[in-house]
């Protein structure tokens, strides 16, 4: 399946992608990334790595109808099957997210459905929760919402500080973002009437 990463930022998640895609015998190919954010770092190691990458910034468009608008055609020249958001911090229209339902993902760093939105693991911190972690879910019009693919935990450790914590959970995620998309690739988790449908795996 081809699969467009859509970042803002760092890109580590979009790197974890990419490495995955790299085993031939992994279901997803990286056919692009795009970002909206014509200085994101993670643009300069999508292009180290021989994958295409688009710069379409809010600011080159008048509405974030036609900035969706672009982002869509440019998937279309793609060719792209799945969309996989990787820390794009953009919330995106309802006419692309109901578009791309039950075709585009999103990670977030924290057990949903607690800790919605940002600063997650200062939230976390000060409510004194002793597991963290991160999500995989389908995209839907509702932020930090969707029908949830998959979960990895982490421990909270006496003494951490937000710094830890991320980086804790931060290698959670780049272990959880391929595992998720490659069941979404497999067609081993599916979108159907608002719920996750996940494969069963016979023990
Ligand atoms: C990650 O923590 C992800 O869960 C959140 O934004 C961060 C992006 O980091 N949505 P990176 O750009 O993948 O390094």
């Amino acid at each position: 399946k081809r699969t467009v990463v859509l970042i803002s930022g760092r890109g580590s998640n979009m790197t974890a992608l990419i490495a995955a895609a790299s085993d031939p015998s992994f279901p997803a190919e990286i056919a692009g990334v795009i970002s909206d954010k014509a200085d994101a770092a993670g643009l300069v190691i999508a292009r180290a790595r021989g994958i295409a990458t688009q710069v379409i910034s809010r600011a080159d468009h008048g509405s974030k109808q036609a900035h969706d608008a672009a982002i869509d055609a440019a998937l279309a020249a793609f060719n792209a099957d799945i969309v996989a958001l990787a820390g794009y911090m953009r919330i995106l229209t309802p006419g692309f997210v109901q578009k791309w339902q039950g075709r585009m993902i999103n990670i977030h760093p924290a057990l949903l459905p607690a800790f919605k939105g940002l600063d997650t693991h200062a939230r976390a911190l000060a409510a004194g929760i002793r597991i963290h972690g991160c999500t995989v879910h389908f995209v839907t019009s509702e932020m930090d919402d969707g029908p949830i693919i998959a979960q990895a935990a982490v421990p909270v450790m006496v003494g951490d500080n937000t710094d830890t914590l991320a980086a804790r959970v931060l290698k959670a995620e780049h272990r959880l973002y391929p595992l998720a998309l490659g069941l979404v690739a497999e067609g081993k988790a599916r979108m159907e009437e608002g719920r996750a449908v996940l494969a069963h795996f016979a023990d």
